[in-house]
Order: C-alpha cells, then sequence, then structure tokens
C-alpha cells in the first residue's frame, strides 16, 4: 500500500459509508451448499458430497491443504463454476433460497463478491478508475451514486492518487487493493475472500481486516480462506476441507 488510507478515519469520515445489506436479509440461510461434488476435465473428483450452511451474517472460515479444493467451492458458490469455469458439478447451492444458477448475472453481483487469490486474473482494464466502474455498470446505478461509490472505495483502499494508473504498472498488493474495491463497491450481499489479503503489506492488512471487521458487525455474510490467524479470527465458523466426511 503506497499510503496511509486509515480505514477507520475513513469510516468516520464517510459518515453512514459503512454498507451492507445483510442486516436486512433475515429467515433466509445466505447459503446453502448441500451434497456438491466437483470435477475439472480428466481430473479426480473434488469437494466429494460436500455440504455447508452459512447463516446470514455469519462469517465462516474454510481451511484446508493446498490442492483440496477451497477456490474450487468459492468459484462454484459464486457461480463461476460452470458458467465460466468449465466443471462438472453435482448437488446444489441455494443463495438466499435461490438456486444459485437461476440468479441473473446482474443480481448475482450483488448478491455474491469474490476475491480471488491471483488478481491479475481479475483485472483487464486499461485503468484503476475503470476496473471499478466496469463492475458498476452491470448495475443500476445513476451516474451520480456511481461516481460517488468509486471514490468512496479508492478513499478507502488508498488509491485516489492511482486512479489513472494501468492495474498492470501496480504491486501484488494495490492490484489485491483494486479487486477489493471493485468487489466492494458493489456492496454485494455475501463476500467470498480467497487468500484475498496476501499480497497486502502489514498495514494494508490490518487496514482492509478492520474494514471487513466493522462490515461483519453490520451484518456481512462472509466465506473466507486464509492461513494467518489474525484473518481467521473474524470468523466464527471454521471448516477443514478435505477431511472424512467433509469433501475428503
Ligand atoms: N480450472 C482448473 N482446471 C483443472 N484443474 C483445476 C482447475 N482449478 C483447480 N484445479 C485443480 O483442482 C484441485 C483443487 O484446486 P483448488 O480449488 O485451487 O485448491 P485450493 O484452493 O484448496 O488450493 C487442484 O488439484 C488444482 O490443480
Ligand atoms: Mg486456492
Amino acid at each position: 500500500m503506497s499510503k496511509d488510507p486509515l480505514i477507520s478515519e475513513n469510516s468516520d469520515r464517510h459518515g453512514g459509508s459503512l454498507h451492507s445489506s445483510g442486516s436486512h436479509d433475515s429467515g433466509l440461510h445466505a447459503i446453502e451448499v448441500s451434497g456438491l461434488t466437483t470435477r475439472y476435465e480428466n481430473g479426480p473428483a473434488l469437494l466429494k458430497d460436500f455440504s455447508l450452511t452459512v447463516q446470514t451474517g455469519e462469517c465462516v472460515a474454510i481451511q484446508g491443504e493446498s490442492g483440496c479444493g477451497k477456490s474450487t467451492l468459492l468459484h462454484c458458490i459464486c457461480g463461476l463454476i460452470p458458467r465460466s469455469i468449465n466443471a462438472e458439478v453435482a448437488g446444489t447451492i441455494q443463495l438466499f433460497g435461490r438456486p444459485v444458477e437461476e440468479i441473473p448475472r446482474h443480481e448475482l453481483v450483488q448478491t455474491v463478491g469474490i476475491v480471488f487469490q491471483n488478481p491479475d486474473s481479475q483485472l483487464f482494464c486499461d485503468t484503476v478508475v475503470d476496473e471499478l466502474a466496469f463492475g458498476l455498470e452491470n448495475v443500476c446505478l445513476s451516474q451520480k451514486e456511481m461516481s460517488e461509490r468509486i471514490e468512496e472505495y479508492l478513499v478507502l483502499t488508498g488509491l485516489e492518487d492511482h486512479r489513472l494508473t494501468s492495474p498492470k504498472n501496480l504491486s501484488g498488493g494495490q492490484k489485491q487493493l483494486v479487486v477489493l474495491a471493485a468487489v466492494l463497491a458493489l456492496r454485494p450481499r455475501i463476500l467470498l475472500l480467497d487468500e484475498a489479503f496476501s499480497q497486502l503489506d502489514e498495514l494494508g492488512r490490518s487496514q482492509l481486516l478492520a474494514h471487513i471487521t466493522a462490515l461483519h458487525k453490520i451484518g456481512q455474510t462472509i466465506v473466507l480462506v486464509d492461513h494467518d490467524p489474525e484473518n481467521l479470527s473474524l470468523a466464527q465458523t471454521t471448516v477443514r476441507l478435505g477431511e472424512q466426511g467433509n469433501g475428503g
């Protein structure tokens, strides 16, 4: 992180800038994964008959050995598998009571946001500001609200001086911040974080963690894949993937 964008300060400065629709989602489970098994072409079965329920407002950590299918699980939950990544999928996934495959794309991006392990795979625009705008163009916002959101999340992530920079020219940590900003700006009801802080420096990590913690406190549903004990402390529940009876 190139600057000191103190998240707590930003949150205060923006008054009611901590937005989570989670607190309005009463009644239904946020995520209901039932009997999920996936298989990439010519690969072995992964997540064998795996089931998971995430309550609205809950933060669940997913842990497990490298290669056991943590990222695959998150890709299934957000619908990327099989919409964009080819894999066989058996079982069902419902988000707030709706099968993920039935949720139209413009609604899906506001239902579930994912920050990938590798930010390069999520960045493709010429400038930082375009990355944020791209996601927001898929949802129905006025020009004014779109500009306000872009500004808010650039400030939150300390990227305001990089708005016209090409993401290609940013460090790994800064790229992760761009992806986080773009995903958070959509204010998804469910946030999936796949080792999302792994390339941030200590200051950036603790600031983003503070923001995500604050979001969680006001009802944000989160699924977190992480190794850092401090990041994991956010979670009420930890699921170990890959063990017998748990996707193994
Ligand atoms: N797009 C893909 N095509 C084929 N195999 C994949 C793909 N993505 C992941 N895999 C394989 O699936 C297994 C699980 O991967 P992944 O879900 O990334 O595990 P984890 O996140 O727990 O490290 C690994 O063996 C990996 O090589
Ligand atoms: Mg992974």
